[in-house]
């Protein structure tokens, strides 16, 4: 018996540790084993969510591409579908043109980016119209542009024929066309562009009695500096402001005859022109942005110094002039 006693005692003690682990017929190391078991069933679970998680996020990204959205590949915006095929690869030094001359002359009504100006010009990256359109269609609606009495035109604000610059010729239309094309689909852009080249704006040119500066040597400013200030106003400013400075109606206002011009020093209108007034400013009467630069950010101080010039000028003549 106590034999069997100790015999027992010496079985019922391995016993008392080992008991568990034989419960569920395991190894006797069994703590080691159960912690390696709730790690599994922890990793599991995260995984589940895991899964959860992005199969939900799957379903809002593809609904998101097919309603407009986001573009996986370019994680920019985009009307189109990343698991479409895009078209056609486009040529890399009309692209890069194009930008340029998109980033001058369209980029103060519809944005740096093409994304639009609140209240102002359009959405470009997410015009579903634009997508719609040919590439010829694209370009003949840039050379028209769409007037306020256009029934398509929403914004009660014109798009000016040819984006307010009379001098683009078909060609840079296209070339900006093309940049709209990559705008819209970022997939089509090469993805190797060659570097841009310095660009000489096309101004319109000057049309009216002013054209020709009539005058400019009797002004304070000096001449040359008024010749380049026009130039210069001519391809930045006359989208809004019209050839003449005389404004134009929905857009920029009159500058021939503003007071503000008139009362205020060279030192705050260069100020001024490099801030702009947003429509949300208090003295912004038009409810139109002014942008920064007029919406040309290449213009330094210096440009912006002559375009001061030739307003004055313009100011100058129009006093005189009966
Ligand atoms: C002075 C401001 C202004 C400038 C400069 C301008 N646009 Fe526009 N643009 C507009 C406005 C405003 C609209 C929207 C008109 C409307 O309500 O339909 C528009 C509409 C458009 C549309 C049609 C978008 C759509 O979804 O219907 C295209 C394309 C376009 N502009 C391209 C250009 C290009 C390219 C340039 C430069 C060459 C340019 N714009 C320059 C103001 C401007
Ligand atoms: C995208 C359109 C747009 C462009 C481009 C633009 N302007 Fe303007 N500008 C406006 C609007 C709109 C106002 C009027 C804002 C307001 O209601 O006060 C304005 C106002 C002004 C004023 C103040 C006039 C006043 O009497 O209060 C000056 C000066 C001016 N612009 C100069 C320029 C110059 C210079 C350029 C080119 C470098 C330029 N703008 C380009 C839209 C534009």
């Amino acid at each position: 018996m106590k034999n069997n006693n100790s015999s027992d005692n010496g079985n019922t003690q391995s016993g008392s540790l080992d008991a568990p682990s034989r419960l569920i017929g395991l190894h006797p190391r069994g703590r080691e084993v159960r912690a390696l078991l709730i790690l599994v069933l922890v990793f599991a679970t995260i995984g589940m969510i895991a899964v959860t998680a992005w199969g939900s996020l799957v379903s809002v990204a593809t609904q998101v591409s097919r309603t407009g959205g986001w573009n996986a590949d370019s994680e920019l915006p985009s009307l189109f579908r990343a698991d479409q095929a895009p078209a056609a690869e486009l040529d890399g030094a009309t692209f890069v043109v194009g930008k340029q001359l998109f980033v001058a002359t369209c980029a103060a009504c519809h944005g740096l980016t093409g994304m639009g100006v609140p209240n102002f010009g359009k959405n470009l990256v997410m015009s579903r119209w634009v997508k719609k359109q040919s590439d010829l269609q694209l370009v003949e609606f840039i050379k028209r542009g769409r007037g306020v009495e256009d029934p398509l035109n929403t914004t009660k604000v014109p798009m000016p024929p040819r984006g307010g610059n009379a001098a683009f010729t078909d060609e840079h239309i296209g070339q900006i066309s093309c940049y709209l094309r990559g705008l819209q689909d970022p997939r089509r852009i090469p993805a190797v562009l060659p570097a841009p080249k310095a660009l000489v704006l096309p101004a319109a040119l000057p049309t009216g009695p002013m054209a020709s500066l009539p005058g400019i040597e009797e002004s304070d400013y000096d001449a040359e500096s008024i010749r380049t200030g026009q130039k210069l106003f001519l391809a930045s400013c006359v989208s809004c402001h019209g050839a003449d400075a005389r404004g134009i109606v929905k857009l920029g206002k009159d500058l021939v005859k503003s007071p503000f011009i008139l009362a205020t020093d060279d030192e705050k209108m260069l100020a001024f022109l490099k801030s702009g007034r947003p429509s949300s400013d208090p003295a912004n009467t038009t409810k139109v942005d002014m942008p920064p630069k007029g919406g040309n950010p290449s213009l330094n101080e210096e440009g912006l110094g002559s375009i001061i010039a030739y307003l004055r000028y313009m100011q100058e003549r129009d006093r005189k002039s009966p």
